[in-house]
Order: structure tokens, then C-alpha cells, then sequence
């Protein structure tokens, strides 16, 4: 039976919760990657190192196992100092900065991306090498957000040079192309911005599992991040995204916003990768990119994937937390073998 081995697969965006969505959550992400950039979303946000340390601890305990590494980032929050930023330092792998109100949980964010306002903290940022990862949406029309947010990152990436920027769940293609025009700008791809459009949400029935910040776009903007995932940009890295709701309030008026996608990802990209006969560019895609941005070492973990079918099932439940996976209850070529 044909195999594939993906030596320590990466997701550089996950949401894992807390409490008994966590305990759902993090076992399915460790069993299937060797580590992950852990968002501070949550309510409150991280914006402590006691809370930090705190949650990684809860993470480790949650996730069964010891071979799952957790990189951790603090909530964006515009009166850091450099005393309380030099101490955290190591416990980081960068910071989170959200536009107030943007997304879930995002309350607490900044209320203007005005540079001047925000100097202070990134200069800090920059002296100190930590570096700043961004949900890039403005509050325009929901399909021009993140293109409307282009210019703000252009601001950002000339204002400090030095800081590494990560643009966070690109979703267009003016994002890619971007890429390429400053130095110190860097991206994250999820797995659904890969694989719908606007069409797959909402074209036909809705499908609020589908739904999610930024919201996917048109079939040009699909084409362009699937063309660069393909050929592993160097600037581009994985992160899933995966973002646990509860099944109620993704079936509900007011539906929640997020995907969630940890437990398939590595099976359907090995199948989207295969598709495209770009299955050696899979492991520097999912792996070798993050690990080159951020300046990471990770412990070896290999991943063996069969072609296999597997069935996606329809919901993972423990106690009273349940969620729906993208692709409930489909069936996938490829399965993680046990
Ligand atoms: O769809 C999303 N869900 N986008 C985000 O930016 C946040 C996330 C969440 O925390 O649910
Ligand atoms: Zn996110």
C-alpha cells in the first residue's frame, strides 16, 4: 500500500480552548503533529506569563503526550514595556495582534492600527527579535477586509524592517503577492482557504461549518494561495486555523466563526499535494518553512500516511464539549497509520 512520511508536521495557527474543549482538542492535534503556534483567544486572553505558563501546562496535560511541542503567543496589547517583554521573551514564539472586535474572542485588541500608536510596542518588539503575527481585517465589506488591511501591513513592514511580520490565515491574492515585495513579511495558510470559495459556503445551502474569519473568497484569490502552497513558498508556512466550536453554536442563528480541521489536515493536504503531483513539496510546506521563519528546532517526529480510505466522522464528542469536523462524515484517501 503506497505510503507517505511527513517528518514533524507543523500547524503555526491553532486554536485549542480551554477546559473540556481543550481535553477534545489537543490529543487529536498531537497525534498528528510534532508541534504547534498556540493562539492567546481566549476569554480573557493571554496577557500574562503566569497565564501563559498556566495554559501551556493545561495544553500538556490535555494533550497525552510528551512528543507535542506548544509554542506559545501573547495577546497584542498596546502597553507591554520592555521590562514585562524581556521576561516573557522566552516563553514566546511571538505575539498576537488583533483589531478590536474582529473575530472571536478579539474584544480586547487594538482599537486603531495607527503606527504611531502602536510604535511604541512594536519597536520593543523589534529590539527584543519577537515577532508579530496579525489578523489582518479591517471592518469593511466582509470579501475586501483583508485586502483593504494591504496597506497597513505595507506600513507595518517598512515602519520595522527588523520585526518579523507573519500574516496570519492569508485568504487573497493580493496577500501572496505581497510576499514578495518586503523582506520581513511572512504568511500562514489554512487547509479550508485552500479548498473553498465564497461558492462553497454559501453558493448553494449554507454550510456553517464552512464558516469562518476571514471569510473564504473568490476562485482567483483560491488559486493564487494554492499555487504558492504548492510550490512551498518560503515565506509561507501551515497553520491550520482549526477552531473548535461547539456544534450548537455553528447550527444556530448567529453561528460562530471557525473550521475545524486538526484532525483531517494532514490527510486531505497529502491528498490535495498528491493531486497536484506536488507530494515533495509537502514536508517543506508543512514543516521546513515554519521551522526556517521562526527560527525553531523540533524533536523528530515522523507521520505515516497510507492510502488508506478514512472515514471523517460526523463528530468528536468528550463530556458535554462536541465539535464537527470539516468533512464529517466523508470519506478521505488518506489515513494516519496508527
Ligand atoms: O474563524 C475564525 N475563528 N477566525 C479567527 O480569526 C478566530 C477563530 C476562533 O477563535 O474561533
Ligand atoms: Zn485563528
Amino acid at each position: 500500500m503506497k505510503e507517505f512520511i511527513i517528518n514533524n508536521p507543523l500547524d503555526m495557527h491553532l486554536h485549542l480552548r480551554d477546559n473540556d474543549m481543550l481535553k477534545l482538542v489537543a490529543p487529536l492535534s498531537a497525534k498528528t503533529f510534532a508541534g504547534a503556534l498556540i493562539m492567546p483567544n481566549l476569554v480573557p486572553p493571554i496577557t500574562s506569563k503566569e497565564a501563559l505558563l498556566s495554559y501551556k501546562q493545561r495544553i500538556k496535560e490535555a494533550s497525552n503526550d510528551n512528543n507535542f511541542e506548544t509554542f506559545m503567543t501573547l495577546f497584542f496589547k498596546s502597553d507591554y514595556t520592555f521590562d514585562f517583554l524581556k521576561d516573557i521573551k522566552d516563553d514566546i514564539i511571538g505575539i498576537k495582534l488583533y483589531p478590536a472586535g474582529i473575530t472571536t474572542n478579539s474584544e480586547d485588541g487594538v482599537s486603531s492600527m495607527d503606527i504611531e500608536f502602536l510604535r511604541p510596542n512594536l519597536q520593543i518588539m523589534s529590539d527584543l527579535n519577537i515577532p508579530l503575527c496579525v489578523h489582518g481585517e479591517t471592518n469593511g465589506f466582509v470579501m475586501d477586509r483583508e485586502k483593504e488591511f494591504m496597506p497597513t501591513y505595507e506600513a507595518l513592514a517598512k515602519s520595522f524592517p527588523k520585526l518579523k511580520i507573519i500574516m496570519e490565515h492569508i485568504t487573497t491574492k493580493e496577500a501572496v503577492l505581497l510576499l514578495d515585495k518586503y523582506d520581513n513579511l511572512y504568511a500562514s495558510v489554512t487547509l479550508h482557504h485552500l479548498l473553498i470559495t465564497l461558492d462553497d459556503l454559501a453558493g448553494d445551502s449554507l454550510k456553517p461549518h464552512l464558516f469562518c474569519k476571514p471569510i473564504a473568497k473568490r476562485p482567483r484569490d483560491k488559486k493564487a494561495l494554492l499555487k504558492a502552497a504548492l510550490k512551498a513558498h518560503p515565506k509561507l508556512m501551515f497553520g491550520s486555523d482549526s477552531a473548535p466550536h461547539p456544534k450548537h453554536k455553528k447550527e444556530s442563528c448567529g453561528c460562530a466563526a471557525g473550521v475545524f480541521t486538526s484532525p483531517i489536515a494532514l490527510q486531505v493536504l497529502t491528498q490535495l499535494f498528491e493531486k497536484h503531483k506536488c507530494l515533495d513539496n509537502l514536508n517543506t510546506f508543512v514543516s521546513l518553512n515554519a521551522q526556517k521563519i521562526y527560527n525553531i528546532k523540533i524533536n523528530n517526529k515522523y507521520i505515516k500516511l497510507i492510502k488508506k480510505d478514512f472515514k471523517v466522522p460526523n463528530i468528536y464528542e468528550y463530556k458535554n464539549e462536541n465539535v464537527v469536523p470539516m468533512y464529517a462524515n466523508e470519506t478521505l484517501l488518506w489515513s494516519i497509520k496508527e
